[in-house]
């Protein structure tokens, strides 16, 4: 075989291969659109409010997520729910109880019950999360 003809032939079976590669990708990801997106994949932190968060100051940790019961009545305006990554270096802040409020151990930031900065260095609030209730089951997501 000729080595022109050789190389065009090549690059036409590379080219072909490419294509099929390139459509079996597609039809994989037209796959995963046939799961329901709404059924959880992003929930954080799930509680039983006839079990958990009963009275108001208590919280539930799951990882880095918090949620707090800020008020009474199984409503989402009586529970705050928010990331305890600090966002001065990412240290894991505490939540106080007794002060109502998130401190970092590292470098002094403090975070109101609703995640703002009360005190630096850290300059920006606590990433907040969304709560939604279903009968007794409480969701963060
Ligand atoms: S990492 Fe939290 S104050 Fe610096």
């Amino acid at each position: 075989m000729e080595r022109r003809k050789f190389l065009t032939e090549m690059g036409q079976v590379t080219a072909a291969a490419c294509s099929i590669g390139f459509l079996a990708s597609c039809s994989k990801s037209g796959d995963t659109s046939t799961t329901n997106p709404g059924t959880g994949g992003n929930t954080k932190l799930t509680a039983n409010l006839s079990t958990e968060l009963t009275s108001v100051g208590s919280s539930k940790i799951n990882g880095n997520v918090i949620v707090v019961r800020t008020a009474t009545g199984n409503t989402a305006s009586s529970f705050s729910a928010l990331s305890l990554v600090c966002t001065h270096q990412q240290c894991t802040v505490a939540y106080d109880a007794s002060d109502n409020d998130f401190k970092c151990p590292c470098h002094g930031s403090e975070y109101s019950i609703s995640g703002a900065v009360t005190q630096g260095p850290a300059t920006v609030a606590l990433t907040k999360y969304t709560v939604s209730i279903n009968d007794n089951t409480l969701t963060v997501s």
